[in-house]
């Protein structure tokens, strides 16, 4: 059986899965179920010292596995989080990381109670750049009270960045220089819009923040952006859905693999199913470890582009005969005959490769 485990931060977790910020760990109760599902690590709902009261409505399916919310921080005040939900938690199965935003006032108010309250990590989250290494600067310091205090374990303490940061590299920079010991990379992107055409209204009645399959791109290139410059734990997050997309992120260099999305529209069964069908990938595939796939495309963004024809590889028997290929190119370049013949005119082609990633068998290869 391949081996799922990862070293986040020095928490040692048997998969790679992480339950990021959301609606699903709104409480005790719910960040149990999560863990229970299959969840290594549940990051709480964020924490600020006063309770949210969200907007009504307040998330919507975006369409093809996306969400837009207009979500605040947690509806519960940070009181009842130290008093009740976390110690509720103390005897437990997997990592509990604590989210608290969204200034470095409220950090410093915050950190402490929270890490005596039962935290492994910290998770710190603000709308603002320029608050990422005050934050990072006070929750280390309650860190630092904590760990002299109870003689304990330090806790690990992670900044979540946001892809509408315009200097992300740089702000990550400082924050590990103020001590970050880790980054989550990426919060919902947005604001974005939908319109709901029947109405005339916009979806949530207002500009919202996009999170799911749409943001994946931009969450991949995030976190290789991160990685090819820093050697720094991430937490990938960002429209995973599927084993493959575990696996991406990995490759992209995350260290652990963040998702909300998918579980809240899935239900909480999407762990199990994901680490599942992780398992039988890398077995398929020969790996063993998981962990090893780390960073593997980090090289090849290095290597300058190429300008090389492709060689295209035709598999007949494996073709449906859909015509996907032929219909996507622009220059008309591609032919498949009605006994499946299949050809390219290499005085038209441009070796785009589109036809060979719109392939739904694999029948047409390129290298
Ligand atoms: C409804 C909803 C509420 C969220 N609330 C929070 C939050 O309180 N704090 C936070 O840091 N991120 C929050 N997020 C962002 C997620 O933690 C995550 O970074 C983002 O959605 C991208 O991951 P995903 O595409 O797997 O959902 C929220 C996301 C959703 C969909
Ligand atoms: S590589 Fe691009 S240009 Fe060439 S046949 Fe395929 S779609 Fe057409
Ligand atoms: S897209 Fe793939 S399966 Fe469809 S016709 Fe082309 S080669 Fe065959």
């Amino acid at each position: 059986m391949p081996d799922l485990g990862v070293n986040l931060c020095g928490l040692i977790l048997p998969n790679p899965l992480v339950l990021a910020s959301g609606p699903l760990s709104w409480n005790a109760g719910a960040i149990r179920a999560a863990w229970a599902a299959g969840a290594a690590a549940v990051v709480t709902k964020t924490i600020r010292p006063p309770a949210t009261t969200n907007p009504m409505p307040h998330i919507a399916a975006a369409g093809g596995g996306s969400l837009l919310n207009t979500e605040g921080w947690s509806d519960l005040p940070a009181a009842q989080w130290i008093d009740r939900e976390l110690p509720a938690l103390r005897d437990r199965p997997g990592a509990l990381i604590v989210s608290v935003g969204h200034t470095p006032a409220e950090v410093a108010l915050l950190a402490g109670p929270l890490i005596a309250a039962g935290a492994d990590a910290l998770e710190l989250v603000s709308y603002r750049a320029e608050d990422a290494v005050p934050m990072v600067e006070a929750a280390k310091e309650a860190v630092a009270k904590e760990t002299v205090a109870k003689a304990a374990v330090s806790v690990p303490v992670l900044i979540k960045v946001s892809a509408n940061w315009p200097d992300l590299v740089g702000v990550v920079r400082a924050c590990v220089a103020a001590g970050a010991d880790g980054v989550t990379a990426i919060d919902s992107i947005g604001p974005a819009l939908r319109v709901d055409v029947e109405t005339g209204r916009p979806l949530l009645g207002a500009f919202a923040w996009l999170s799911g399959v749409a943001i994946r791109p931009i969450a991949l290139r995030t976190v290789a952006e991160v990685c090819l410059r820093h050697d720094v734990p991430v937490v990938g997050t960002g429209g995973v859905g599927r084993a493959e997309d575990v696996v991406e992120m990995m490759m992209a260099g995350a260290t652990a693999v963040g998702a909300h999305t998918a579980p809240l529209l899935q239900g909480l069964g999407w762990f199990g199913k994901t680490l599942g069908r992780l398992e039988s990938w890398l077995a398929d595939h020969g790996h063993a470890s998981l962990a090893d796939l780390r960073g593997k495309a980090l090289a090849h963004l290095r290597e300058p582009a190429s300008s090389v024809p492709l060689a295209f590889a035709f598999d007949a028997p494996a073709c449906t005969g859909c015509e996907r290929c032929v219909t996507v190119c622009a220059y008309a370049a591609r032919r498949l005959s009605p006994g499946r013949e299949m050809s390219v005119d290499r005085a038209l082609c441009r070796s785009c490769s589109l036809c060979v990633t719109v392939c739904p068998t694999g029948a047409l290869r390129a290298s």
